[in-house]
């Protein structure tokens, strides 16, 4: 029989890597309401209790209409790197030696805060993280997908001087009505670029999303993806292709994608040798970061050892590392095991 807590310690220790994971969705209460005071800016609720008390969702436009809200008071370039270096220390503390982070940069420009402030912020917190945690991370750029493709085309063009920085492009907000091929040219052209490129499908969208985004877009990884599964031959097709697929499990539930962790997608998707990974997605409207989506799926459907350590290394096989630091994170993944055997 497998010990719960003896899981737990071994999920807390095992490095991982985030893959899927919103800057904007990490701004807990707390700091939202202390930048909302130093901005000047007056939120809906009276109390930070009463914002946590607001995160109940029935579906993913519910929940994204609070999250466009919430960030309204991310202002200045101070305000991104206490956002960005809050979140990395408390996945510094999940075990998380490797983050791919996405942010929206059209959730900010459309309030007036310059594309510049953004990145400088979260630029300056990556630094000071990289060194002072001795964490790797990366950053993703998504298109808001209910915007049209040409105001993802003028985004991309106000990043150009930023490409440093910026290790590939995301699409996320609103899936239902918006297919990942509208946004085939500027996927294109990211492509062409040398960037890497993902996109959220198959989370509320039908399995078609999900074609499209390998087929269309050429992406390198499925965020969510949980309704490929409706798909035997799509199915196929992602195994075949070992296409890594970023798993939100606390989300989904937050957000009635799935009713019940117990019938979580998560455990066929290990069956099919689907290439799984745990996130957190938007850590502070669902209730936990990295370790708390795995011990939710392990407290609904029991992960053995092994299966804590495929995931693992599940995230550090997809993640967008040379092939020095891959190896170098597989071989403290391989030496933990050890330790625990
Ligand atoms: N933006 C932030 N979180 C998201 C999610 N879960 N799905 C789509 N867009 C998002
Ligand atoms: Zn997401």
């Amino acid at each position: 029989m497998i010990v719960s807590g003896k899981v737990e310690a071994l999920i807390r220790g095992l490095p991982k890597a985030e893959l899927h994971v919103h800057l904007e969705g990490t701004l807990e209460p707390e700091l939202m309401f202390d930048l909302a005071r130093r901005n000047h800016i007056d939120l809906p609720f009276p109390s930070i209790d009463a914002a946590r008390e607001a995160y109940r969702f029935n579906n993913l436009q519910e929940f994204l209409d609070l999250y466009y809200q919430g960030m309204a008071v991310l202002r200045t370039e101070e305000d991104f790197f206490d956002l960005t270096y809050a979140y990395l220390k408390r996945a510094h503390d999940d075990g998380v030696r490797h983050v791919e982070m996405f942010f929206d940069p059209q959730g900010h420009t459309e309030r007036d805060v310059s594309f510049g402030e953004v990145i400088r912020g979260i630029t300056r917190a990556r630094v000071t993280a990289e060194s002072s945690l001795s964490m790797s991370t990366k950053l993703i750029m998504c298109f808001l997908r209910h915007l049209p493709e040409s105001d993802a085309f003028a985004t991309y063009s106000e990043a150009e001087p930023w490409l440093e920085e910026i290790v590939g492009i995301g699409l996320d907000s609103s899936e239902l009505g918006h297919p990942p091929s509208k946004f085939a040219r500027v996927f294109q052209l990211a492509r062409e670029d040398g960037l890497k490129t993902v996109a959220h499908a198959g989370e509320e969208g039908p399995p078609e999303y999900v074609r499209e985004a390998v087929e269309i877009l050429g992406v390198d990884r499925i965020d969510h993806g949980n309704r490929a599964l409706e798909d035997p031959d799509l199915v196929r097709r992602l195994v075949d292709d070992a296409t890594t697929l970023t798993v939100c499990p606390l989300s989904n539930l937050r957000l009635c994608v799935v009713d019940d962790m117990r019938s979580h997608p998560i455990r066929k998707m290990l069956e099919l040798d689907l290439k799984v990974t745990v996130n957190s997605d938007d850590p502070a409207y669902f209730g936990g970061y990295v370790n708390d989506n795995f011990m939710a799926v392990h407290d609904a459907l029991t992960l053995t050892p092994e299966e804590c350590m495929v995931l693992a290394r599940n995230s550090f096989e997809g993640a967008f590392l040379d092939a020095d630091s891959r190896a170098a994170y597989l071989d403290e993944i391989r030496r933990y095991a050890e330790q625990q055997a």
